[in-house]
């Protein structure tokens, strides 16, 4: 309609309602639901991670079980505010295998994470952040192809499509670590990398 504006809010809200039907690959068959991006609708920093887990798929909304909550302390150790960032997922429905009554995680496929790129790449269009922050080696791939390696690449700013980038680990190699030595390794690289994040989005124009 002439002369009507819509925001950035009602432009990701339409564009999950479109995801929430979504049927580009066979993981929504056993996916409770689309677990779509949430968070600021024009933050000037966003992040992404692999998949929604066991309890992001049962809730709806991601980072919000155990790796959500590593994410939620490493946010506030590096000083960045939760409610000023726009948090998704690469792949946006639980890829699962049963072990007994427990769904354990299985990594989404290089099909499944093609598959679900349209959904980013419309979720970051409509953000426009200033600086995209990729967690782990799923979402790095998804952006880079094949080859991207979390080692190699984390901490770093580089450039995804004309707009900065910066690498990091997944919040759940934290969980994954063996021992509070080697979890508290792995936090503070997390913090180190999203409080650089929150320095770069500070100095970029616009920024704080
Ligand atoms: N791990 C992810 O990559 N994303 C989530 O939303 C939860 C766990």
């Amino acid at each position: 309609m002439a002369g009507t504006t819509t925001t950035s809010a009602e432009r990701l809200r339409v564009v999950a309602d479109e995801a929430g039907g979504c049927t580009r690959c066979d993981l929504h068959e056993r996916a409770t639901q689309t677990v779509f991006g949430e968070g600021a609708p024009d933050a000037a920093l966003f992040l992404i991670g692999e998949q929604p887990g066991d309890q992001e798929d049962r809730q709806g909304h991601p980072f919000v079980g155990p790796a959500g909550r590593v994410l939620d302390e490493a946010l506030e150790a590096a000083g960045v505010d939760r409610s000023n960032v726009y948090i998704t997922n690469a792949v946006k429905h639980f890829k699962w295998t049963a072990r007994g009554k427990r769904r354990i995680h299985e990594r989404p496929n290089r099909t499944e994470i093609v598959a679900c790129r349209p959904w980013f790449d419309a979720e970051l269009a409509i953000v426009s952040p200033r600086l995209v922050v990729v967690m782990g080696a799923t979402a790095g791939q998804a952006l880079w192809g094949p080859s991207f390696r979390v080692g190699a690449s984390r901490g770093t700013e580089r450039d995804f499509d004309g707009r900065a980038a910066l690498a990091t680990i997944h919040p759940s190699a934290v969980l994954r670590a063996g021992g509070d030595a080697g979890r508290r390794a792995q936090m503070d690289l997390l913090v180190e990398d999203l409080a650089l994040a929150g320095r770069l989005v500070a100095r970029m124009p616009g920024g704080a």
